[in-house]
């Protein structure tokens, strides 16, 4: 999306206040949406980086837990690797050890991408559920309240790699992708639906991450290099959960541990 783009920036102290931020973070935005629309349609990512997160929204010892409007939530990924549900590298895998073993939301609630099937089938699926969960027609786009990326510290996000197809795709709402480098296959939201999210969130941690959101956020656009770049949310706002050890590069925070910056493209 051109136009400007105001980037929100929440810097903690280290990974476990990033945990417990993101927790809260989640929490609040699924409270607005269900106070605003009656019902949170939010789309998590996979990886490393969430399961503390999500392992603390399940955790009855916690605040969240019991914060959560469970019953009217609707669970989405914004990406899968293409292995069977029970595979070390799944995120769904990830996602049910983490929080859905733990938390009170029924099997109809929860939108898994069948990661188990051919990589086109399982992604000509997922746009299929999305369509019919979203009541979408014709060439609408599903707006999910919340959406949850991460970065890899090569620029990627959701399955959306450097100088692969899912990149340019922007009539598909789902597309499998790719990825030479890795010789995989991922499902993933395509940056058009992302970017229609109404509340689109990075959550991002480790020092190994500070040099790649400095090129990001600070850097000139190279959207095939950096694919993060693609994300710009059409409400104008984008935020960044982070730690101190990522936010590194990043401008000064306030005494909040707060800042933002604006770009204009
Ligand atoms: C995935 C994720 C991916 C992830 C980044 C960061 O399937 O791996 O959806 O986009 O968010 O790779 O991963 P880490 O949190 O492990 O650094």
């Amino acid at each position: 999306m051109p136009g400007k783009l105001t980037i929100n920036f929440i810097v903690v102290e280290d990974s476990n206040a990033l945990a417990q931020r993101a927790a809260q973070h989640f929490t609040e935005l699924a409270e607005q949406a269900v106070a605003a629309r009656g019902r949170a349609r939010i789309a998590i990512s996979g990886g490393s980086t969430p399961k503390a997160t999500f392992q603390l929204l399940g955790d009855s010892a916690q605040p969240w837990r019991a914060r959560m409007p469970w019953e009217r939530i609707e669970l989405f990924w914004v990406d899968e690797r293409c292995v069977p549900p029970d595979h070390p590298d799944s995120n769904y895998r990830m996602t049910r050890e983490a929080l859905l073993d733990h938390a009170p939301l029924q099997p109809q609630q929860i939108h898994r991408m069948e990661g188990e099937l051919a990589p086109e089938e399982a992604a000509a699926r997922y746009e299929s559920a999305l369509r019919n969960s979203f009541r979408l027609e014709g060439a609408e786009t599903p707006v999910f309240d919340i959406i949850q990326l991460g970065m890899g510290p090569d620029g990627h996000t959701a399955s959306l790699f450097p100088h692969t197809a899912a990149l340019r795709e922007l009539g598909r709402l789902c597309v499998a992708n790719h990825v030479q480098n890795k010789d995989a296959w991922r499902v993933t939201l395509t940056a058009p639906v992302i970017n229609h999210g109404r509340e689109v969130f990075f959550l991002i941690g480790g020092a190994d991450k500070a040099a790649v959101l400095h090129e990001v956020f600070l850097g000139p656009r190279d959207l095939e290099r950096l694919p993060s770049q693609l994300i710009r949310p059409a409400g104008g706002i984008l935020t960044l959960v982070l730690d101190k050890a990522a936010a590194a590069l990043l401008p000064a925070t306030d005494a909040g541990g707060c800042s933002s910056i604006e770009r204009i493209e």
